[in-house]
């Protein structure tokens, strides 16, 4: 298979390279900059560019691929609220030209990497959240990843584009900058690991469901290579509280997180757990890597990395 991997750079772009890679496809990636915590595959090409550089794009795609991953995200759910604009601008008009670009060279799947965390909103008292659950997005990110969406569908209809759209839990593992403000559970352990206090928004009752990188990397791996098409959740379907990673943590290096509590921020949800049952289903992907072991490869990359 040709594939061609938008933002293959970036945290879950590079494990999804090394899925493909090492299930000997043919690679390419497109983004703005190399990788940054390490030298990419060499079995890749590499092209660099911006997302927005239609003529650019246009012309690699006319290449021939049988499926484009995009892994672009011009914003943050905090970033994106305080310019919509920008957010719409960049993502959704951003995606609807790999879109028409992707029609216009018959291009065979677009899989774009949703957000599990946001665009469900606030779930209330539900227990896990399939894709027929309500949206009710509580930032522009997921507002624009829930326009992305509805669009592939729109184009599948009207244009007979394939796509996936995945709609992704809360990822954590290797090559997870801890610099940013987002991914809690790397950021709280590298942040222990460095003797350093962790910042929590609320009272920790916060609840997420976490999911190892090398898990969702095989998902979308499966939801590519599969004749499957449609909106799919992608998360381990296991809640654990912000409390109860610290207390991981600590199992895990041995360190007692010290905490500094912040007030709690409008956009984060109280808690969203998914049911992947669906991409189970239709593809038998099921997350292999307990919390504990993938934490403790998380840990050890942190340990080894340059940061
Ligand atoms: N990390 C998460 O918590 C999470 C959760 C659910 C969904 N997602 C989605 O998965 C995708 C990948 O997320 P990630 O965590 O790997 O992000 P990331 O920031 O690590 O990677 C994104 C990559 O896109 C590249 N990029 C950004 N703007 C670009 C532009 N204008 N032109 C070309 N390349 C550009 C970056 O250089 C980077 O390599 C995103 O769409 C994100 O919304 C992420």
């Amino acid at each position: 298979m040709r594939v061609l991997v938008l933002g293959g750079s970036g945290f879950l772009g590079s494990h999804i390279v090394d899925r493909f890679v090492g299930e000997r496809h043919d690679v390419t990636v497109y983004d703005l900059f190399p990788e940054r915590f390490r030298k990419s595959p060499a079995a890749i090409k590499f092209v660099t560019g911006d997302f927005g550089n239609v003529g650019g794009l246009d012309k690699l795609i006319s290449t021939g691929f049988d499926a484009v991953i995009h892994c672009v995200s011009t914003t943050t759910p905090k970033s994106s609220n305080e310019s919509p604009e920008f957010d719409i601008q960049s993502n959704v008009i951003g995606t609807l030209n790999v879109l028409d670009i992707c029609v216009r060279h018959r291009v065979g799947k677009l899989v774009f990497l949703s957000s599990g965390g946001t665009v469900y909103g606030d779930i209330g008292d539900a227990d896990l959240v399939a894709e027929t659950h309500a949206v009710r997005p509580m930032c522009s990110y997921g507002v624009s990843k829930l326009s992305v969406e509805h669009y592939l569908d729109v184009y599948k209809q009207l244009r007979g584009l394939d796509y996936v759209s995945l709609r992704i839990a809360n990822p954590y593992g290797e090559r997870q900058s801890p610099l940013v403000a987002l991914g809690a559970l790397t950021v709280f352990l590298y942040r222990t690991l460095k003797n350093q206090p962790v910042e929590i928004w609320g009272d920790g009752s916060v609840t997420r469901d976490f999911i190892y990188v090398g898990d969702v990397a095989r998902a979308v791996y499966l939801a590519t290579i599969n004749p499957i098409s449609g909106v799919f959740n992608v998360g381990a379907g296991v809640g654990l509280s912000l409390r109860q990673i610290l207390a991981e943590i600590k199992h895990v290096t041995g360190r007692d997180p010290s905490v500094t509590w912040q007030p709690s921020r409008t956009f984060d949800v109280p808690r969203i757990v998914l049911n992947a049952q669906k991409l189970t289903a239709a593809t038998g992907w099921t997350p292999s890597t307990t919390l504990r072991e993938g934490m403790k490869r998380t840990a050890i990359w942190l340990q080894k990395s340059d940061l």
